[in-house]
């Protein structure tokens, strides 16, 4: 088991550190919470206690019966401070131990992260601005801060990053392997809308999870991601190059910017085959008759990325197909010169449309065939970006 020390420090962020142990407990890490005397101020270690399910320290001389601060230090995969406010960052770019938390700030031989919180104006102090730079120096990561509405009611950068973003930077770093290391990925996700009318539009029930997942596991592996996504309600993962588009015709001009840059490409995205032939502007009214629809075709965007795909680049496509499944997707994989097809069955009980799980069959061109039982969209994604480094390999 990996083991993470969370270091919470004295800011009302400190409600975001215990849904960010949550997680990590949920990601099966053990999280050692080292509290600061003003942190206990905002949330109570109990809470900390009751999540993680171990002790919670404060008191640097309160170590009865408890593995003390140094076995803690030595068994730590990862040190990170969140909230880390002014005080605790001057401290720990000081090398003050005059807390539990400094102190073992200064005894872990480990990847050291902090998480600044703080109003906008004290982070752009000079003293604090010199503080984080001595701490980046030394070797520490410093996570955002985002900008936004800070608690005191002010506008600006202060804010912690969320949970969930920290949980995607603190994986990374546990799970990281360099099989991508440098290698240029780019993804798509989605679905795409094609509008009839200002409130109308034609789409389809692709969540993303399946493409942000993809690309959350292939930054994990060390790649430098770029993420193309459709309307969807999902994050997207920390440390990504993020763009979202609408329609299958944006979709198509963002993906061929992007593409002599890029030397894998994974089509997960669900883009709208047609759309509507003409646009209105004004919403169409009701006249309690029929309502005849004209659908022209939109660009395949994977056929045109086969077209113009140089040696050495991968594409990988993905097949959702109603009965014949495998005989469909080798068909797609020959006609859109892929390297390899994930076919997913989406006539059957376990649509893969928006569900957390998927069935998969993976096709190479070389004519392996593999089907995978039933799995999450992350164990998905890991065995597809396994294959691909073996692609990678064997080019
Ligand atoms: O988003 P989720 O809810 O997680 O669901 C995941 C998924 C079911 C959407 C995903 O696993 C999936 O199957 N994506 C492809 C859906 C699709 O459009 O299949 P298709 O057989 O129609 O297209 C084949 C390939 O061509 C796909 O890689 C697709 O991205 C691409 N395509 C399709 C149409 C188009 N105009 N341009 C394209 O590039």
């Amino acid at each position: 088991m990996k083991n993470v020390i969370l270091g919470v420090s004295g800011g009302i962020a400190a409600y975001k550190a215990a849904d960010l142990a949550s997680r990590l407990v949920k990601r099966a890490i053990g999280v050692d919470v080292i509290m600061t005397e003003a942190a206990i101020r905002f949330v109570g270690t109990a809470t900390f206690r009751a999540l993680t399910g171990r002790p919670v320290r404060v008191d640097v001389f309160d170590e009865e019966g408890e593995i003390t601060h140094v076995e803690l230090a030595q068994r730590a995969d990862l040190f990170l401070v969140a909230p880390a406010t002014a005080n605790t960052i001057a401290k720990l770019a000081h090398g003050l131990a005059d807390n539990l938390l400094t102190t073992v700030a200064l005894a872990v031989d480990c990847p050291r992260l902090v998480a600044p919180a703080m109003n906008s104006r004290m982070y752009a102090d000079p003293a604090v601005q010199a503080n984080i730079a001595t701490l980046r120096d030394r070797g520490y990561q410093i996570l955002g801060p985002a900008a936004g509405r800070l608690a005191c009611g002010e506008e600006g950068p202060g804010r912690m990053l969320e949970a969930a973003e920290i949980e995607d930077l603190v994986m990374n770093l546990l799970e990281a392997s360099d099989g991508l290391k440098g290698v240029e990925v780019l993804v798509t996700a989605g679905p795409t809308r094609e509008h009839l009318d200002p409130v109308r539009f034609l789409s389809n029930a692709s969540s993303g999870k399946m493409g942000y997942a993809l690309a959350r596991e292939a930054a994990r592996r060390g790649a430098s991601v770029t993420l193309i996504s459709g309307p969807t309600h999902l994050r997207p993962p920390y440390g990504v190059s993020f763009q979202r588009v609408t329609t299958t015709e944006e979709m198509f001009h963002a993906v061929m910017k992007r593409f002599s840059a890029s030397r894998v490409v994974i089509k997960a995205a669900a883009p709208a085959d047609f759309r509507c032939g003409e646009t209105r502007r004004e919403k169409i009214k009701k006249q309690g008759k029929e309502l005849s629809l004209t659908l022209v075709p939109n660009p395949d965007i994977l056929l045109e990325l086969g077209r113009r795909k140089r040696p050495g680049q991968i594409l990988v496509g993905f097949a959702a197909e109603t009965g014949g499944v495998e005989e469909k997707a080798r068909k797609k994989l020959r006609r859109k010169q892929l390297d390899m097809i994930v076919a997913n069955d989406v006539s059957g009980p376990e649509n893969p449309f928006g569900a957390d799980t998927n069935t998969v069959t993976i096709i190479t061109s070389d004519g392996r065939v593999e089907s995978l039982p039933s799995m999450s969209k992350d164990e998905v994604a890991r065995h597809i970006i396994d294959r691909v480094e073996g692609l990678l390999r064997s080019r």
